[in-house]
């Protein structure tokens, strides 16, 4: 089975790869906001608890779970989690098991990355907007204009596929040739972009109040205010720290499946985490806040997923020297989207070659079709209906985006360190510089952290009947008549996605 798999080039490749995976729009277009509207300092206390307790121990787990997959021929989860719960289970049950991760990490990668490849080509089409400066008229309200954007066929479309196009032809290339070459270039390309932003940010003066001041804006986000600590905050933060991770998506394990044997994972993991967790809260941190904060104020920070489209546009014609600092933030936007982006083409094309022989090529070209098809409801909603309320890209947002990712981050864990048993701590620990003490897999690996995903799930849930999303119409979209097709559209694609890729892993798992 499986043939002969690529592995990646160097260590520094295979680093800067998977950061590219990890840092993505998660980073710098949802924390700032997610943070911002949950309370700023009060956010960043469940947020670093859960980095430490859940996303770090499950990210190890991850990359050993794909190196191991990987050595048998397979670079996707439905087979990685079949072959350790077979350890311990009965084939029936490991079959089961298997293929319901497989669907679940095929759900997300094929609809997550539906949407998120729009919101990618808009940051590229509004880099062109600023390098033009269409926005820049002080006149032109930049909510309105936002709308008119999203409400352009040509726009859309035109960078939207773009957008795709770059990935088909990247992917096709292969892991050495393709994805490890465009992180070496695109990963030190953001760092620079951000470091230049970043020292833009800190020196900015409020045209608007002498007293929001840059540092102001800070201290918005570093003072704890423990008395805004809540559960939604705590979820909130929790859900971030998946997103930004790439946790529960199945694209650290396959980016691992390419690792060598005797490869190193403790200490390429924490790397790799830390080199995430510095663009998100250091860069990312530390531009968006203090630009929000001298221009906007308090409120600017909470316009939520608009801040970077329609906040800072406003600030960037306000800015000496808005339109080149606004361009390198969409372009660096667009950078941090395609490198994760591309983990998820990857996932596809890795799952038709490794368990149906399909061709890298051909197969990059069939995922590529998949995008564009699965795309088109999300770039269409907003032309058809004259609306920007995003209602199909939300529901899949709310599903695939927020609570597969627990849902597959628990199913993956039980496998890989209960029905893996101690197996699951030789893989992590070997070849690795930094070992993981067997204390620290009992108490942590095998306890806190799938309990900490448990109880995370539970409230998840709870949180999202509460919200009315379980209803047959869910409750945000209950009084606009025009806008309720798509959320039950979104919601038929989902199960079709679904029972399509359980049925389509389950028979793969059993020819093994
Ligand atoms: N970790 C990514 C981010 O922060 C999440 C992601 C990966 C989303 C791949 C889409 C595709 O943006
Ligand atoms: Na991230």
């Amino acid at each position: 089975v499986g043939g002969k798999r690529e592995h990646w080039g160097s260590r520094i490749g295979l680093i800067l790869a998977m950061a590219g995976n990890a840092i993505g729009l998660g980073n710098f277009w949802r924390f700032p906001y997610q943070a911002a509207k949950n309370g700023g300092g009060a956010f960043m206390i469940p947020y670093f608890v859960a980095f430490l307790f859940m996303g770090i121990p499950l990210l190890i787990i991850e990359w050993a779970q794909g190196r191991y997959g990987g050595r048998y021929g397979h670079g996707t989860i439905g087979p990685m989690v079949y072959l350790q719960t077979k350890e311990k289970t009965g084939i029936k049950f490991a079959r089961f098991y298997g293929a319901l991760a497989g669907a679940l990490a095929l759900s997300v990668v094929v609809l997550l990355n539906s949407y998120y490849n729009h919101v990618i080509g808009w940051t590229l089409g509004y880099a062109w907007e600023t390098v033009t400066g269409n926005y820049m008229p002080k006149d032109v309200d930049t909510g309105a204009y936002f709308v008119g954007y999203v409400q352009d066929p040509a726009r859309v479309m035109v960078f939207w596929l773009i957008t795709l196009v770059i990935l088909w032809i990247i992917t096709s290339r292969g892991i050495q040739k393709g994805l490890e070459r465009l992180a070496k270039v695109a990963m030190p390309a953001i760092y620079v972009f951000a470091l230049v932003l970043l020292v833009r940010a800190l020196t900015l003066g409020s045209p608007v109040n002498p007293e929001w001041t840059p540092i102001k804006g800070l201290d918005y986000m570093w003072s704890p205010r423990w008395n805004e600590l809540n559960w939604s905050a705590t979820l909130a933060a929790a859900g971030q720290i998946f997103f930004t991770l790439s946790l529960g998506m199945g694209i650290i394990q396959n980016y691992a499946s390419y690792l060598r044997d005797k490869d190193d994972i403790v200490t390429s993991a924490v790397a790799t985490a830390s080199l995430n967790e510095f663009a998100e809260v250091i860069l990312a941190g530390t531009i968006v806040i203090p630009i929000a904060f001298t221009f906007l104020g308090t409120e600017g920070l909470k316009s939520g997923v608009g801040l970077s489209f329609i906040a800072l546009p406003n600030v960037f014609r306000e800015m000496v020297g808005g339109r080149l600092f606004g361009t390198l933030w969409f372009l660096l936007l667009f950078f941090a989207g395609i490198t994760s982006s591309i983990a998820m083409f990857n996932y596809l094309t890795a799952f038709l070659e490794d368990e149906f022989g399909v061709e890298r090529k051909k197969g990059a070209r069939f995922v590529f079709g998949l995008y564009v098809i699965t795309g088109l409801p999300v770039g269409l909603e907003p032309i058809l209906t004259k609306t920007a309320e995003f209602a199909y890209l939300t529901e899949l947002d709310n599903w695939v985006g927020t609570y597969f990712l627990v849902l597959l981050g628990l199913v993956e864990i039980i496998a890989a360190v209960w029905f893996f048993g101690d197996k699951g701590l030789e893989e992590i620990n070997r070849g690795s510089y930094w070992k993981i003490p067997r204390w620290f897999y009992n108490l942590v690996m095998r306890a806190i952290t799938p309990l900490f995903i448990a109880i995370l799930l539970v409230f998840s849930t709870l949180d999202f009947v509460k919200a009315g999303y379980f209803k047959l119409i869910p409750s945000f979209v209950a009084d606009k008549p025009t806008l309720i097709p798509w959320v039950l559209g979104a919601r038929i694609i989902l199960a079709l996605v679904f029972v399509l890729n359980y049925v389509l892993t389950y028979r793969s798992l059993g020819e093994k």
